[in-house]
């Protein structure tokens, strides 16, 4: 753990400039609007440690996949969200010295995310070799209104002595990805042209062909006046610049405007692309920078507007609720079927930027509560999208007759990771996927959805557990052999507590809601059953009685469910026994230690127990949370938010705060020592679970809401809004009281501690 940043409710601050923590802080500072995003990397030269990083949501690349040892089903490629031309590019040079804080001396430093504005400040100042001392002051925003916008005011101001400066203005397409598997690049220049102070750079990417045209709009200020020179322009065919030379006089400020667009052939025609680039230019700066910065503030007051938390009586829990719910919403807009939320967003290039379970089984009630079932409603869409691929990817590994495996990892529903247990193994994820159909329609009412889309997926879901099970003749059961459980700690197990019950409750789901379609829409029904063949009731029977029969190892001495086959034969440690230097063991120890090891990643039988809370009692939480946890090393950014709504559902109020800060805070406090490759962004909605399910005690219950509130001590209150079936209500909690307004629609009664609250809008 690592805490080097300034608590505070709203901001994100770092004092002083270290550069060992520049990588940490690029991921920290990052910034993104739901089209693109971008680490927080400086605008001038920086010579130290750094990754470069700007990402266009979409826009990926298939990189050939790196094994040892080739076996059939490996997918062919890992792909990933590319690291894309840049454009924030700034060279300045003062009497022929190039401003670089890797090579001045540094007087001062201040790097600060204003979250509640969606923009990122930077101030500094230096002395050059020759005794000029300059303050710099920079501001940058990706627009919220205008997605592909980017928009950078820089000025600097000579507070000693006077000089010549030059500026060079430029846009780079010269692009790296840090972990390509085989060191290729994968843009292609396509065209570059200037026109004034405006320049566009158009580039494509190899295999997949996205074309990408940024453009720029450059300006120059002198004191507020504007500097009317002509540039001198630099053009080769990966990058344009658009240099400025003035005299600077002590006391002088030159403030730089940069305005960029970023326009792709995902969403118009190629053909177009530049002028698009270059229009978008030449509107934005007719706009100015102060109006387009205004438009960023009042979007981003909007998004706050549905998604706040409020803690008081604890800044650094405040801080750390607030920067998942902006990451998020960084990340995320919804606007948009095809995309979807990569775990570390654009906050750099680990995993790819591809789709996981994470969006499922974490994000997807973050954005259903706090942006409504419309953009919601698109995370299931994509999946939707890509169930014949599903099927596809599930008759290549030999599963028949509309069977689907939804990838662990995907971009387009083609299955694209390195390595080979999450592939093939990971199987849990079609659980998590069939879950959230489920959470959709819990949260909304929307069963159109099942009818419409909903029941193609959960019946070729359960086209594949009845053939990834089979009846082992030793145990009358039904068992799933060769599995990784969401615990990546272990690989190819037998009977994995987890993924048996949520294959068993996919099945019964589907048994479930086919029978209810029946009674619903028995035209819909009639035509399912033709398109997809389904052989009634030979098939619902068979998923019915695989269900039944479904192996859920159990150890009834300890009363508890057992992770996996075999684990109880594992040395028993504890967590806490570990000494602090081999954490985190995935860092110090051999995997083939971490294997044999009892130690858990994240949740997984607790995974399920969160799920399906309702399907047992307290005492049988209880017991379980209390044998898993205490080996659980939480090096998975997905645990500790689970572990905090089962200990406040328990009562645990310590453990719960504990394990708080180390969701909401763990890319802030950097506590397993990765910040530096990206945030973890989808874990983030679990931060969300864990205030609004965990501390807010949320829970939906036969279509009703209901809240059992529990403050950690420390805080004064807790205040959040959630959207609920066309309402929106507004919780607040203290400790002796709570509050719950119907902010928006018709009047409901909800639940707060068993009893029935009504509540009508007040107007
Ligand atoms: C976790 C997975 C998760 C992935 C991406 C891994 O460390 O074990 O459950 O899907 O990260 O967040």
């Amino acid at each position: 753990m690592r805490r080097y940043l300034t608590e505070h409710p709203w901001k994100i601050i770092e004092e002083g400039f270290d550069p060992e923590r520049q990588k940490s802080s690029e991921s920290l500072f990052s910034l993104g609007n739901g089209h693109m995003g971008q680490r927080a990397n400086f605008e001038e030269t920086y010579s130290g440690q750094s990754l470069q990083g700007h990402y266009i949501a979409g826009i990926y690349y298939p990189d050939k996949t790196r094994v040892g040892w080739w076996k059939n089903g490996y997918p062919e490629y890992f792909a990933k969200v590319l690291n894309a031309p840049s454009w924030i590019g700034l060279k300045i040079t003062l009497n022929d010295q190039v401003l670089d804080l890797n090579l001045l001396n540094i007087r001062s430093f201040n790097r600060t995310l204003d979250m509640h504005e969606g923009v990122l400040y930077r101030s500094f100042e230096v002395e050059f070799g020759g005794g000029e001392i300059v303050k710099v002051s920079t501001e940058r925003f990706l627009s919220i209104a205008r997605q592909e916008l980017g928009c950078i005011n820089y000025s600097l101001k000579l507070l000693r002595g006077t000089g010549n400066c030059t500026v060079e203005f430029y846009l780079d397409g010269d692009i790296r990805n840090e972990d390509a598997n085989y060191d290729e690049k994968f843009w292609e220049p396509v065209g570059a042209q200037t026109e004034g102070s405006f320049g566009v750079l158009t580039s494509k990417t190899k295999k997949t062909g996205f074309v990408v045209s940024t453009g720029m709009s450059t300006k120059v200020l002198l004191n507020h006046q504007l500097v009317d020179i002509a540039p001198t322009k630099g053009i080769n065919k990966n990058r344009i610049s658009l240099s400025y030379r003035l005299d600077l006089n002590e006391s002088d400020t030159m403030s730089l405007v940069k305005l960029a667009s970023v326009f792709t052939s995902r969403d118009h025609p190629i053909d177009k692309l530049s002028d698009l680039a270059l229009d978008m230019c030449k509107k934005a700066n007719v706009i100015g920078y102060a109006e387009l910065k205004n438009e960023q503030v009042l979007a981003w007051a909007e998004k706050w507007k549905t998604s706040d938390i409020v803690i008081e009586g604890d800044v650094s829990a405040q801080q750390g609720i607030r920067f998942s719910v902006f990451q998020l919403n960084q990340t995320y807009s919804g606007h948009d079927p095809r995309l979807n939320i990569g775990p570390k967003g654009f906050t750099g290039e680990k995993y790819g930027g591809s789709t996981y379970w994470d969006t499922e089984a974490y994000c997807l009630p973050f954005f259903l509560n706090t942006a409504g079932p419309d953009i919601a409603k698109n995370l299931l869409i994509y999946r939707y999208k890509h169930l014949e691929k599903a099927i596809e990817n599930a008759a290549k590994l030999g599963f028949r007759n509309g069977a689907a495996l939804f990838p662990m990892v995907t971009m387009d529903g083609e299955e694209c990771h390195n390595e080979w247990e999450i592939t093939f193994e990971e199987i849990h994820r079609n659980g998590a996927i069939v879950y959230a159909i489920y959470n959709y329609i819990k949260h909304t009412n929307d069963i159109q959805y099942m009818d419409d889309y909903g029941l193609e997926v959960v019946i070729a879901v359960a086209r594949f557990w009845v053939q990834r099970a089979h009846l082992s003749q030793e145990k009358g059961k039904f068992v799933i052999l060769g599995v990784t459980g969401p615990n990546e700690y272990e690989n190819n197990v037998n009977n994995n507590w987890y993924t048996n019950y949520i294959a068993a409750w996919s099945l019964t789901y589907a048994v479930e809601n086919l029978e209810l379609l029946k009674e619903r829409n028995f035209a819909r029904y009639q035509e399912l059953s033709d398109q997809l063949q389904l052989q009634l009731p030979k098939e619902p029977n068979s998923w019915a009685e695989v269900a039944q029969q479904m192996y859920l190892p159990e150890n009834k001495k300890l009363g508890v469910f057992v992770q996996q086959e075999g684990y109880m034969d594992k040395e028993q440690i504890m967590a806490a026994d570990l000494p602090e230097s081999d954490r985190p063991i995935n860092q110090n120890w051999s995997w083939d230690r971490i294997l044999r090891s009892c130690f858990i990643k994240q949740a997984d039988v607790l995974q399920g127990l969160y799920f399906f809370e309702d399907h047992f009692d307290l005492e049988t939480l209880r017991r379980n949370f209390e044998f898993y946890e205490p080996r659980t090393v939480h090096e998975s950014s997905l645990s500790p938010s689970i572990h905090v709504i089962l200990a406040s559902k328990l009562g645990m109020k310590e453990k719960a705060y504990e394990l708080y800060h180390r969701t909401a805070r763990l890319d802030l406090d950097d506590y397993n020592n990765e910040v530096h490759e990206g945030c973890h962004t989808t874990s983030m909605a679990g931060s969300w679970l864990a205030v609004v399910e965990g501390f807010g005690g949320m829970r939906i219950i036969n279509s009703r809401l209901h809240f059992n509130p529990s403050l950690p001590d420390l805080w004064e209150s807790l205040k959040f809004i959630i959207r609920f079936r066309s309402r929106i209500i507004g919780m607040t909690i203290q400790t002796n009281d709570t509050t719950i307004e119907l902010l928006e629609g018709e009047s409901i009664s909800v639940f707060l501690k068993g009893k029935e609250v009504s509540l009508s809008e007040s107007r």
